[in-house]
């Protein structure tokens, strides 16, 4: 059970015990993190899923499918270290992970 920390789009700053296995999009929609919308429901077609992993994570992930990358680059907030949530599946590695919610272009 991977514990990650979550800056929301106020800045709030928080611990979410996440579920190995989950998407990091269920993760953050199923505790309440209500700044993501996940409106296609996770079949990466909407970019509503934004974040950013922060620092050394950004790397440690696998990098994101050609579909991830030309949505996610197409919104307006987008960073080098930016992903689709639910393109993000959580492990108990990810302990620690530090994710922001990015603003949304909608
Ligand atoms: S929930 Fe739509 S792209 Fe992630």
């Amino acid at each position: 059970m991977p514990t990650l920390e979550i800056t929301d789009l106020a800045g709030n700053v928080s611990t979410l015990d996440a579920t190995s296995g989950d998407t990091l999009m269920e993760a953050l929609r199923d505790n309440g993190y209500d700044d993501i919308l996940a409106i296609c429901g996770g079949v990466c077609s909407c970019s509503s899923c934004h974040c950013y992993i922060e620092g050394e994570w950004a790397d440690k992930l696998n990098k994101p499918g050609e579909d991830e990358l030309q949505l996610v680059s197409s919104t307006e907030h987008y960073q080098p270290n930016s992903r689709l949530s639910c393109q993000v599946t959580l492990n108990d590695d990810m302990d620690g992970m530090k994710v922001t919610i990015a603003q949304q272009d909608y």
